[in-house]
């Protein structure tokens, strides 16, 4: 295998998984970041994030890992950059593009270097960089990872998206032989096209998950259980098992961010995007529902103790960006509930997201004197509490909200539990 040098530029949860791997496979990896700190801690080893195995990887390849403020120290080594940026929506909805823009600022008029963007950017970025910078290499690189699985989709990728016009087709060839070793189907295909497959993705997964938040919203007035119908509708090869989990709605730094982008970009060369205008209601509406499900058993919420079991917007990740943990928190408060909040991970980052929410160490403790317990978010562990010895005798009112179809109901039940689920 060929042994590249390979810059990465800005290391955040994307980044650090780029670069580990990348180190993993063989290559000498000079990251950058401009928070000092951030790169000192990771020179010691130490990973500010929580993803399975990344800590792992960044000591084991520390020799080949090398990270740095100095944006001279990655130009003088590596051609291949790999921009790894966010790039956060702005109140209109458009990606923020600034830091990518400074980055291609730093490069100056440096015609060996390439840039391989990883960050998600709107259709049109790499056209429009390539316009303001005649010549540069350029080579759009979507990443489609996910949180708490991020190492293992690296190395195992359904596929490799590889977006270059004919003058990169060189660097682009050098990022196919990159991911060779993984044995992935790589796409080779025109910027725009694979600029457009990394929001569609994003859009289409998130169309599936409001999809059957819809059926099982219905299936709630008709009778029907949504995971039995999920279950159904998954066993056939055009539609696929996953991504049917009904639940408290989508969350994440990625799909509704990506959504709202590809929205947004479709708005402005004109086109109104009907269908995800909806997936984005259905979306804010579901995470609000739980509301009402409440109300239906306890009346007014005014001074009722509320426990909310999962802040992260999904297990084994501290990621709370979107979480419906924190709309729930905001309208429980509006409506003059007590609500004590617990998560696995996610709960010193929270603290002061979670509107009117106290953080408490642990479930028992969210628990205690609760008149209903609603799970948010479904780690492992909250499957393993004592439901019907503990948890039930420190409740004041056995009411469970289960979020995510978690919970076993006929246990809950069989307890003398009220048991609320999605779809069911
Ligand atoms: C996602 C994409 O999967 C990934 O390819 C992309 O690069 C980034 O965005 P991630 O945000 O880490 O990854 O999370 P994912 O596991 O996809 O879940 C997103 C949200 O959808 C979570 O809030 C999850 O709870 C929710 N979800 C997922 C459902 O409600 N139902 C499902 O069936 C699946």
């Amino acid at each position: 295998m060929e042994r590249e040098p390979i810059g990465v530029v800005g290391v955040g949860w994307v980044g650090l998984v780029t670069a580990a791997c990348f180190a993993e496979l063989g290559h000498e990896v000079w990251a950058r970041d401009i928070v000092p700190e951030k790169v000192d801690a990771l020179g010691r080893g130490d990973v500010p994030i929580h993803e399975p195995g990344l800590p792992e990887l960044v000591r084991k390849n520390a020799e080949r890992l090398h990270f740095t403020i100095d944006m001279g120290d990655v130009l003088d080594r590596a051609e291949l950059l790999f921009v790894c940026v966010d790039t956060p929506p702005t109140y209109s909805g458009d990606a923020d593009l600034s830091r990518v823009d400074a980055v291609l600022g730093e490069l100056g008029d440096s015609d060996k270097h390439a840039l391989v963007m990883k960050s998600t950017v709107p259709v049109g970025t790499g056209r429009s960089i390539r316009r303001r910078r005649d010549g540069i290499g350029y080579v759009a690189n979507p990443e489609f990872l996910k949180e708490g699985s991020a190492v293992e989709d690296f190395m195992h990728p359904d596929r490799v998206v590889v977006g270059a016009e004919d003058g990169s087709a060189g660097y682009a060839d050098r990022v196919e032989a990159l991911y060779s070793p993984l044995g992935a189907e790589v796409v080779r295909t025109d910027v725009a096209s694979a600029e457009m497959i990394k929001l569609a993705s994003n859009a289409f997964l998130a169309t599936k998950i409001s999809f059957i938040n819809e059926i099982a919203n219905v299936s709630e007035e008709l009778g029907a259980d949504v995971r039995e119908v999920a279950r159904g509708m998954g066993l056939d090869d055009r539609i696929g098992p996953k991504f049917l989990q009904a639940g408290v709605g989508f969350g994440g730094s990625c799909f509704p961010k990506d959504v709202q982008a590809l929205k947004q970009l479709a708005g402005n060369s004109g086109y109104h995007f009907q269908l995800l205008t909806a997936v984005v209601e259905v979306n804010e509406l579901q995470k609000r529902r739980t509301i009402g499900k409440l109300q239906k058993h306890l009346g007014s919420l005014a001074g009722k103790e509320i426990a909310l079991l999962g802040v992260a917007f999904k297990p084994n990740t501290d990621d709370v960006r979107e979480a419906t943990s924190l709309v729930l928190a905001g309208r429980l408060a509006g409506e003059g509930a007590n609500v004590r909040a617990y998560d696995p991970v996610a709960g010193s980052k929270a603290t002061d997201m979670l509107a009117g929410a106290r953080i408490v160490e642990s479930a028992l403790e969210a628990v205690d004197g609760a008149d209903a317990v609603v799970l948010v978010t479904e780690w492992q562990e909250f499957r393993e509490l004592d439901w019907t010895g503990q948890v039930k005798s420190r409740m004041r009112m056995p009411l469970v909200v289960d979020g995510r179809n978690f919970l076993d109901r006929e246990a809950l039940v069989g307890a003398g539990f009220t048991y609320e689920g999605i779809g069911r």
